[in-house]
């Protein structure tokens, strides 16, 4: 009995100072009552990640941190001056997370585990790392591919890269150059160009 008063003191108090604290930003006599808020005088949200008003992205904050099941130390310090490796990591996420339009639930499970796209979007992370580029090269949002993206979709298919990998494109383009042609490159170009009469 005594302990279940107790839990639900615990759960109204902190509903309380959910309230103090949404409606009482800046008020100094109250500021003691959550002291993550007050060493961040100078937050911004500026990763597009976050989407919306102060709640939405204080509510995108708190589904990432429990997908992980971590702390907010996982991945930075308090005033967000540093970063552990898993965030600096997560900076990039969010960067491929906002080119395809989702959050990170749409590859990850958990700390541990992932979806079934695991394999596939491996292969694009090292199709990047190979190519120089970033996922917004191909990736507009949810769904959407950008004309670079569609005249890949038709190489994937060509090239079979789904089992040959990125190793085939390096045939006709340049490593580390946002698929520039090589001189082999040209030269098929060139022929496709004969071929159409251009
Ligand atoms: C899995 C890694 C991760 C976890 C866990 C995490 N964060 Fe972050 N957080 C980031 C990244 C990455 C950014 C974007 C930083 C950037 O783009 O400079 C960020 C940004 C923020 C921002 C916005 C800062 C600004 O002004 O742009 C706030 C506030 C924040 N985090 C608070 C928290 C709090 C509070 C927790 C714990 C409840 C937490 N974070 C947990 C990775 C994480
Ligand atoms: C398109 C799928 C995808 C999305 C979306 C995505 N991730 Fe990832 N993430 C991966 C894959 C695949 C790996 C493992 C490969 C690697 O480490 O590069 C990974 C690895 C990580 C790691 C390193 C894990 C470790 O133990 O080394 C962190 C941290 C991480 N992701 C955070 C995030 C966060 C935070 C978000 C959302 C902002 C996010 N991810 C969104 C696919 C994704
Ligand atoms: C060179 C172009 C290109 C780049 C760069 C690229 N992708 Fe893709 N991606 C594609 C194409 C094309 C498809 C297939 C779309 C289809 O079949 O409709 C695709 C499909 C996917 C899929 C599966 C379909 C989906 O939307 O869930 C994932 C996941 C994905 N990409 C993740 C990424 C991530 C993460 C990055 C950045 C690390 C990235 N891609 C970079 C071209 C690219
Ligand atoms: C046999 C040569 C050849 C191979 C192999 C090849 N490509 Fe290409 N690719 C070309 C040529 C030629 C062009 C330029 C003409 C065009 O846009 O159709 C091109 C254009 C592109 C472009 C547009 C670049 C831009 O700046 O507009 C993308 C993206 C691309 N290829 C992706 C790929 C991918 C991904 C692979 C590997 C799966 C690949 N290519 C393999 C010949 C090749």
């Amino acid at each position: 009995m005594l302990s279940f008063l107790s839990r639900q003191y615990a759960k109204n108090y902190f509903v309380i100072t959910g309230f103090l604290v949404c409606f009482s930003l800046g008020d100094s006599a109250l500021s003691h009552a959550e002291p993550a808020e007050k060493n961040m005088p100078n937050v911004t949200y500026s990763n597009p990640y976050f989407k919306g008003n102060k709640e939405e992205k204080n509510a995108q904050i708190k589904r990432l941190t429990s997908l992980f099941g971590v702390e907010c130390d996982f991945c930075h310090n308090e005033d967000l001056t540093v970063f552990t490796d898993e965030g600096k990591k997560s900076k990039e996420m969010m960067k491929a997370s906002v080119a395809l339009g989702v959050e990170c639930d749409y590859c990850h499970v958990d700390r541990k585990r992932y979806k079934e796209n695991e394999q596939q979007a491996r292969k694009m992370f090292e199709l990047c790392e190979i190519m120089g580029t970033e996922c917004s090269f191909c990736h507009a949002g949810k769904g959407k591919l950008t004309p670079k993206g569609e005249t890949s979709k038709t190489a994937f298919v060509t090239r079979n890269w789904a089992t040959e990998g990125t190793k085939r494109c390096l045939e006709c383009h340049i490593e580390k150059k946002l698929f520039a042609l090589n001189f082999y490159g040209w030269q098929v170009l060139n022929a496709l160009k004969g071929l159409k009469g251009m």
